[in-house]
């Protein structure tokens, strides 16, 4: 069964919610609260350690009631269904979309070309298992006998991404061993890592699904390069691990057979952290912490697949951002992360968002003439409140924001964590009520200050409330993000799973490359003509 195939501004809904968006533009939503004391308890999701408030939007219960019809009219579960039972779903690729098979039960049943691929998947999580626990008892040893004390991820995009993310989010559960990664082919950044290095105690993990990206193999050959100004070939073996599709590829490479971790090709890049990927994050956190992280997420993905829509997190809010995004025509969304912890988390959702659903050719190959995608940003709290809020608070564009925040902090510092609640609560508070003219004049401010003063207010945003931050918890969050991005991508009606758009600038680098050894010469435009000559003649 192909998805369905419904462009979302011909159905009932969409006429509804362009209509009904006339009045609502004006929405105040300090009004609807007063106006309704329990309006918070309406549009609450209390699931699980997750209470998620999207009550400070400018929504209405008649809003929600059109943005819900348009998820059933767009055939969203159905559309759900096809891609947990392993539909070819990724049609312009020819492929599934399975990274929910990668944390589904030993006794789940996902059939992918007439076979069940769970078998295969926890093989593969085993031997994860049993190399990460000899990794980090120290029973595997480097090519002098010591123990390793270090691992380096090399790998780019969701290569990469997910596993620094999740890495560094997770430090407080971390083991003894120090995880770096290297993925740009600046060599500058391959050659910082270097110096940090001892080839005896250091193991590499080489991660690409197809063991072809330019900056992972070049990174991967310097360090290899490194690597035999001490040790020898045979030592390669005991150092270099790999992660891939791509098996010829990795054993020409030089990895022994046995240190090649698979994945399938139904696995996405940007959606692969689930699979073997994730092994220098069950190197640093040690597998049990990793399963956590996987158990996390298979439990989203339950609540994604059962829950009503109304009560359904990745649902919900993936309704509200088309809200924005394609009535309000806002054109970015912030993710404000109340925990130093998930500084990298931002940066690891615009790989998932935007080269996901960075789309303009609908699912007949037709271009679209409303928006698609969304500019994702953001900084952890309280720090971005001292860098781009002035801008939220009082610039002229609308961006809606999602808060995440955890009650219990890690260390238990209260005093510390009060303080930072107090300001997680304070932003959306300021951001819905803003402060009026009246306000200002009140508080005793010189008349000709009172304007620069004022806050609009009427600020959307998402309070993303969890306990803790546990590699459990942390599994859900990432994968109700990536279950928004289905859920925006299937009422788009692109495909999302496929990322072309990343591959005109491979091609013209790698031609340009040719010039400069003079192996080829092409024509360009005038300005990357004046450039390439810059270049040539001050290098
Ligand atoms: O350039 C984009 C991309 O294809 C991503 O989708 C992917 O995560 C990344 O490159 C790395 O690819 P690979 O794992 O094959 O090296």
């Amino acid at each position: 069964m192909a998805l369905p195939n419904v462009n979302p501004t011909t159905t009932a809904s969409w006429k509804k919610l362009m209509h009904h968006f006339t009045d609502a533009q004006h929405l105040k939503m300090k009004d609807l609260f007063a106006e309704d004391t329990a309006r918070a308890d309406k549009f609450t999701i209390n699931w699980d350690d997750f209470y998620v408030d999207f009550s400070k939007n400018r929504i209405t219960e008649e809003t929600f009631k059109y943005l819900l019809q348009l998820a059933d009219e767009v055939k969203l579960k159905e559309a759900i269904e096809s891609q947990f039972s392993g539909e070819k779903i990724n049609k312009t690729e020819g492929r599934a979309v399975l990274h929910t098979a990668l944390r589904a039960p030993e006794t789940a049943t996902v059939i992918v070309d007439g076979a069940n691929v769970i078998p295969e998947v926890y093989k593969v999580k085993r031997k994860i298992e049993t190399f990460t626990n000899q990794v980090v008892n120290g029973d595997r040893k480097g090519y002098t006998g010591k123990t390793f004390t270090h691992v380096v991820n090399i790998g780019i995009g969701g290569s990469d991404l997910g596993p620094a993310m999740v890495v560094d989010a997770l430090q407080f559960y971390k083991n003894h061993l120090t995880t770096l990664f290297v993925s740009n082919v600046d060599g500058d950044h391959v050659n910082e890592v270097i110096k940090k290095l001892n080839p005896e105690t250091t193991l590499f993990v080489i991660v690409s699904k197809t063991f072809t990206t330019q900056e992972t193999i070049s990174n991967a050959n310097t360090i290899k390069s490194w690597f035999l100004e001490s040790a020898s070939e045979n030592d390669i073996a005991k150092h270099f691990v790999a992660v891939s599709t791509n098996l010829d590829a990795v054993k020409s490479f030089g990895v022994d057979a046995n240190n090649v971790f698979p994945m399938w090709d139904w696995v996405g890049g940007r959606f692969s952290l689930w699979s073997a990927v994730g092994l220098s994050i069950s190197l640093a956190l040690g597998y049990s912490n990793y399963a956590s992280l996987l158990e996390g997420a298979h439990k989203m993905d339950v609540h994604f697949k059962t829950a009503d829509f109304d009560k359904n997190i990745p649902v919900v809010l993936g309704l509200i951002s088309i809200w924005y995004n394609n009535f309000f025509k806002a054109e970015s969304e912030a993710v404000i992360p109340y925990s130093q912890y998930l500084n990298q988390f931002a940066t690891y959702l615009q790989q998932g968002i935007m080269e996901s659903n960075g789309k303009s050719v609908d699912r007949n190959g037709d271009a679209i003439d409303y928006e698609t995608g969304t500019l994702i940003w953001g900084e952890p709290g309280t720090n971005s409140q001292h860098a781009f809020f002035q801008l939220i608070h009082q610039g002229t564009k609308l961006i809606p924001a999602d808060f995440i925040g955890f009650v219990k902090s890690l260390h238990g510092n209260q005093d510390h964590q009060d303080k930072l609640i107090s300001n997680y609560l304070a932003q959306t508070e300021a951001l819905l009520n803003g402060k009026t003219k009246a306000e200002v004049i009140e508080e005793g401010t010189l008349d000709t200050i009172v304007p620069f003063k004022v806050f609009e207010g009427n600020k959307p945003t998402n309070t993303i409330f969890i306990n803790k931050l546990t590699p459990e918890s942390l599994g859900k969050l990432i994968a109700m993000y990536e279950h928004k991005i289905y859920v925006q991508g299937i009422i788009w009606n692109i495909f999302s799973y496929d990322q072309f758009g990343v591959e005109l600038g491979k091609q013209l680098a790698s031609k340009i490359l040719k010039e400069f050894s003079g192996e080829a010469k092409n024509q360009h435009d005038n300005s990357t003509s004046n450039l390439l000559k810059y270049y040539k003649q001050n290098s």
